[in-house]
């Protein structure tokens, strides 16, 4: 079983990804970590994020352990990650990583999910469930603020609002895998919703897409 989860950041992916891996005993992958760790390596080269030469050669040699650094998920590197996946040759050399990863999980899982900007687009077009986690920017400002100062790191609301839209802007305009609902996805908006709302309501519209055929009495003998 594939499960695709796209969206903006700070909308509740994350969170509502790794409840359903452990619910229903998934591999777990968060693309954005892939993004964000080409960019450390990329900063750390000395390179612009920019060059898309550079950000490319390290895609194509990043591997599943360079996720574990502590320091992807610091505000510099997310405004760097949000330029190196606007170069198409990363997003290509990042496909097959990510197809690998959905099609044979590690530890013997019998599927995955996946969460990020493209899943359900792009990376996994053929997932059995694709939800589209979004919410109003004022709300996903919110949480990230509330996230970053809970991490013990300064916040200030107003920045937080401007960087959030301007990497809003970068995901939602590139030509390349822009930022948007597949066809065939359910949108959850989690403006209201908290985090035991979202993942019931998401765990509903899997049971309902992943259901055997009706066995009632309108089905075929
Ligand atoms: O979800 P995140 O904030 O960790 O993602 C970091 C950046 O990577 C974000 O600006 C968008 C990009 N990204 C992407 O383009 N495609 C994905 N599948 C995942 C993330």
């Amino acid at each position: 079983m594939i499960i695709a989860i796209d969206g903006p950041s700070a909308a509740g992916k994350g969170t509502l990804a790794r409840r359903l891996a452990e619910a229903l005993d998934l591999a777990y992958l968060d693309t954005g970590l892939l993004y964000r760790a080409v960019a450390a390596k990329v900063l750390e080269s000395g390179a612009d994020p920019d060059d898309a030469e550079a950000a490319a050669r390290t895609a194509a040699a990043l591997a599943l352990d360079d996720l574990a650094r502590p320091d992807l998920r610091d505000e510099r590197i997310a405004q760097a990650a949000s330029r190196v996946a606007a170069i198409p040759e990363v997003r290509t050399a990042l496909l097959d990583l990510q197809r690998r990863f959905a099609h044979t999980p590690p530890g013997g899982k019998r599927g995955a999910v996946l969460d990020g900007r493209d899943i359900g687009t792009v990376v996994c077009p053929e997932a059995d469930v694709k939800l589209f986690v979004t919410a109003s920017p004022e709300a996903r400002a919110r949480r990230r603020h509330k996230e970053l100062l809970a991490r013990g790191e300064t916040s200030i609301y107003p920045r937080v609002v401007a960087e959030m839209r301007a990497r809003d802007a970068r995901d939602s305009a590139r030509a390349t895998a822009p930022l948007k609902p597949a066809a065939d996805a359910v949108v959850l908006d989690t403006s209201e919703m908290d985090p035991d709302a979202v993942f019931r309501a998401a765990m509903d519209i899997i049971a309902a897409r992943t259901a055997p055929p009706s066995s009632g009495p309108d089905a075929a003998p």
